[in-house]
C-alpha cells in the first residue's frame, strides 16, 4: 500500500525496504480474542511500504531515557533459553538483577515470557509466531492493573508508587542475520494522540460477529491472569494500542543482533517526561543468508516507591 521512492544510494548497508502492517482507516472495533488453541483479531490491517534503518552504528545515542529503548550487552548464564522452566527458574533472576541495576527501581518482577519463531511450530504450544502488526501491548490502565494484581498477590496491595515503568526485554536465540528482526518506531516521530485501543480478551471459544460487549476488567483479587490460560468465560486481560500508518513515522532496528544482547523497550512509563511507549512489530528482512528468527521476550514491571 503506498509507494516509497527511495534511491538505493540513500540506504545504509543494513537498512531494509520492507512492508509493515498497520491498522487500516475505518477499522473501529479492534479486539483480539485468544483461546487455548487459537486467536482472532477483529481489526482490519493493511501492508505499507517502509524503510527500516539500522541504528546499531548510533547505539550509544539510543537509550531508555532518550528514545524509550536501548540495546545492551547482557550475556546470560542460562544454557537453554528455549525452555520455559529454565527461563522462569534461572533467567528471571538474572533479568531482574540487570533491570534493577539499570533503572534503579525499588521493585522489579518478571511476567509473561514469550518464545517466538518465524513460522510457528504447531507441535510446541510454548512457541508463538512473530508479531505481525504495529502495536504497543498495554495502555497505562492495563499496566497499572497488572502491576496492582501482582502487588496484591505479594501482599503489597496497598503499596503506593510514584512511577511504574513496564519494559519488554527481547533477545534473539538464533544466529544473525535473522529473517524477521524486531522493528521499533522512533518515538520522536510519534504523537501522544497516536494509536487506538485494541482489547485483549481470553475466552473459551472464538466468538463470531456481532461481537458481545467487552467484559469489565477483573478484580485485583483474581491475580495476574496469563492470556494462555484456558478461560471458562470471556475475560478482559487488558488493552493495548494499534496504529494507523503515517508517512512521517521513522522505523529503526538493530541489525545482526546476537544472543549476548538484550533489547529493552518501554511498553508503558507513567512518567511522560521522556518517551513513554514504543510501537513495534516484526518485519521481513529478505536479504540473502538470513536464518529463521527465534527470540525470547520477558516483561519486567519496574516500581518506584
Ligand atoms: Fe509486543
Amino acid at each position: 500500500m503506498g509507494s516509497l521512492s527511495i534511491d538505493n544510494d540513500e540506504l545504509g548497508v543494513n537498512d531494509v525496504m520492507t512492508i509493515v502492517n498497520h491498522l487500516l482507516p475505518g477499522s473501529s472495533d479492534n479486539r483480539r480474542y485468544v483461546t487455548a488453541g487459537g486467536a482472532l483479531s477483529t481489526g482490519k490491517y493493511g501492508s505499507y511500504d517502509v524503510v527500516v534503518r539500522d541504528v546499531r552504528p548510533m547505539k550509544e545515542e539510543y537509550t531508555l531515557e532518550t528514545k524509550g529503548f536501548e540495546l545492551a550487552s547482557c550475556p546470560t548464564q542460562c544454557e537453554d533459553l528455549w525452555d520455559m522452566a529454565t527461563i522462569e527458574r534461572d533467567y528471571f533472576p538474572e533479568l531482574v538483577a540487570h533491570i534493577k541495576k539499570r533503572t534503579g527501581a525499588d521493585i522489579v518482577f518478571c511476567h509473561m515470557p514469550r518464545l517466538r519463531q518465524s513460522g510457528k511450530d504447531p507441535n510446541n504450544r510454548d512457541v508463538q509466531p512473530v508479531a505481525g502488526d504495529v502495536h504497543v501491548d498495554v495502555n497505562e490502565d492495563t499496566a497499572r492493573n497488572l502491576a496492582g494484581k501482582w502487588l496484591h498477590d505479594q501482599g503489597m496491595g496497598d503499596l503506593k508508587y510514584s512511577r511504574l515503568l513496564f519494559l519488554s526485554n527481547w533477545r534473539v536465540l538464533s544466529d544473525p542475520p535473522q529473517d524477521y528482526p524486531l522493528g521499533l518506531l522512533d518515538p520522536d516521530t510519534l504523537s501522544d494522540e497516536d494509536g487506538v485501543y485494541n482489547y485483549l480478551i481470553a475466552c473459551p471459544t472464538i466468538p463470531s460477529a456481532p461481537y458481545p460487549p467487552i467484559p469489565p476488567p477483573g478484580p485485583l483479587e483474581e491475580g495476574l491472569v496469563d492470556a494462555r490460560q484456558i478461560a471458562t468465560e470471556e475475560r478482559l486481560i487488558g488493552a493495548g494500542y494499534a496504529f494507523h500508518h503515517k508517512p512521517s513515522y521513522r522505523w529503526v532496528y538493530y541489525a545482526d543482533m546476537t544472543t549476548d544482547e538484550l533489547l529493552s523497550f518501554k511498553l508503558c512509563d507513567t512518567d511522560h517526561s521522556s518517551p513513554w511507549r514504543v510501537p513495534h512489530t516484526a518485519f521481513l528482512n529478505d536479504r540473502p543468508g538470513t536464518v529463521p528468527r527465534r527470540s525470547l521476550e520477558v516483561r519486567t514491571y519496574c516500581i518506584f516507591k
